[in-house]
């Protein structure tokens, strides 16, 4: 066996009943990746344990969290074969080095090794720490995701970025995972808290303001409903990225559209801002910054606010200093040589990145969208 070979065999050797489980899956696929991304209520116990078994696999590893560990992993766990259940403290604060130690403390003591499954079932900060888990335990072992919030199900667990946050910043280490599949199943989004919904509306309206018109369009007139269609669409949009950029060497930077200012504010919070909430002040951020620049007709920094409130989102912060955001800045991947870059957008659907932005005018904008 070769060094990190995959311990399962090929999606085409899936029996029919399980290529008939995954029937209207979405594929995200390159040259040396193809997995599926199931959207379906019920998935959870029609699809993942079936597709578990047809995959061969006798021990499985559920990573997941106080909150959501009760509520979904020990019915998992039960249906799986081999299965244990591995639970962390819920929240960002918790997304560290020493979490993962544990995890792999439990690991061992479950004596997992390298034909074990790792599933991480929670929200994106679940999603990153047990695909890092998965990226590095004996080198590295299988992975599927099983979102339950709906940021995760929109963007945390497509395209394989796994990891933790450094005193430093946010997801400064890390790795490139892909999972095995992505199941999502949208029935759990009933106990999902509204907060944390509206958080993954900000990944969705993102979404819609980088590429997809007509999402964007469905968004502001109907709202998230039907959940399952707009999950679709929002998932097609960050498929069609990941698949021509999954390292992240070109386009795929412009799924950072509100990150630079978004990460900051969570970091420089103590999290007290959750990821979606940074988002949508950042994307308000990017739309004033790319209007002081003449980038951007004025009137989209309304629509990129109207459509962010509309959702219950905020688009101004408080009780945080310009001055302290913009060093939390500085520990940003997306800086190049001390240069800070921006993603900003000109239009719907036209992306565009900056890097030569002073201080000044960070400055500036952070104080258009303070409180
Ligand atoms: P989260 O994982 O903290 O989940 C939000 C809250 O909802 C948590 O309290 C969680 O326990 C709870 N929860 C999740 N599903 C639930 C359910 N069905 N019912 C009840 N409660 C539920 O946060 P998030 O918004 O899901 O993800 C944010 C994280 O994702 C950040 O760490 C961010 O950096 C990361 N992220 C990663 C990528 C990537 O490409 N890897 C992309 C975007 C975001
Ligand atoms: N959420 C940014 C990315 O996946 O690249």
């Amino acid at each position: 066996m070769e060094e990190n070979a995959p311990a399962a065999p090929p999606t085409e050797q899936l029996s029919e009943e399980v290529a008939k489980l995954l029937a209207g899956h979405i594929t995200i696929q390159g040259a040396e990746f193809a997995y599926p991304v199931v959207i379906q209520p019920g998935a959870l116990t029609n699809v993942l344990p079936d597709f578990v078994r047809a995959r061969g696999f006798k021990r499985c590893a559920v990573i997941s969290n106080t909150t959501v560990g009760p509520l979904y992993g020990e019915s998992l766990v039960a249906q799986l074969p081999g299965a244990f259940l591995i639970t962390v403290p819920d929240g960002e604060q918790h997304k560290t080095l020493d979490t993962v130690r544990t995890i792999y403390d439990q690991m061992f003591a479950a004596g997992a090794d390298r034909a074990t499954l790792v599933i991480g079932l929670g929200g994106g900060v679940i999603g990153d720490m047990a695909g890092f888990v998965a990226a590095t335990f004996m080198r590295g072992v299988a992975y599927i995701q099983a979102p339950t919030s709906l940021l995760a199900m929109v963007d945390a667990s497509l395209g394989g970025k796994v990891g933790v946050d450094m005193p430093q910043g946010k997801n400064l280490v890390g790795a490139f995972k892909d999972p095995l599949a992505v199941i999502e199943d949208t029935a759990t989004l009933k106990t999902l808290p509204e907060v944390e919904f509206q958080c993954g509306m900000a990944e969705a309206i993102k979404h819609g303001f980088l590429a997809d018109a007509t999402l964007l369009d469905h968004l502001r007139k109907h709202g998230p409903e039907p959940i399952d269609d707009v999950l679709r669409q929002a998932v097609l949009v960050k498929k069609h990225v990941v698949e021509q950029d999954r390292l992240e060497s070109g386009m795929r930077a412009y799924l950072n559209l509100g990150h630079t200012f978004g990460h900051a504010i969570e970091q420089a919070s103590g999290y007290s801002y959750k990821h979606g909430q940074g988002v949508a002040i950042g994307m308000a951020a990017a739309v004033h910054l790319a209007a002081r620049r003449g980038l951007c007709d004025p009137g989209l920094v309304e629509d990129v606010e109207v459509t962010l409130i509309e959702a219950g989102l905020p688009v101004r912060y408080a009780d945080l200093n310009p001055g302290d955001l913009w060093e939390a800045m500085g520990t940003d991947k997306k800086w190049r040589d001390g240069q800070a870059r921006f993603v900003l957008i000109k239009a719907v659907g036209e992306p565009v990145i900056v890097s030569d932005v002073t201080r000044d005018e960070v400055i500036a904008v952070l104080e258009e969208v303070r409180e």
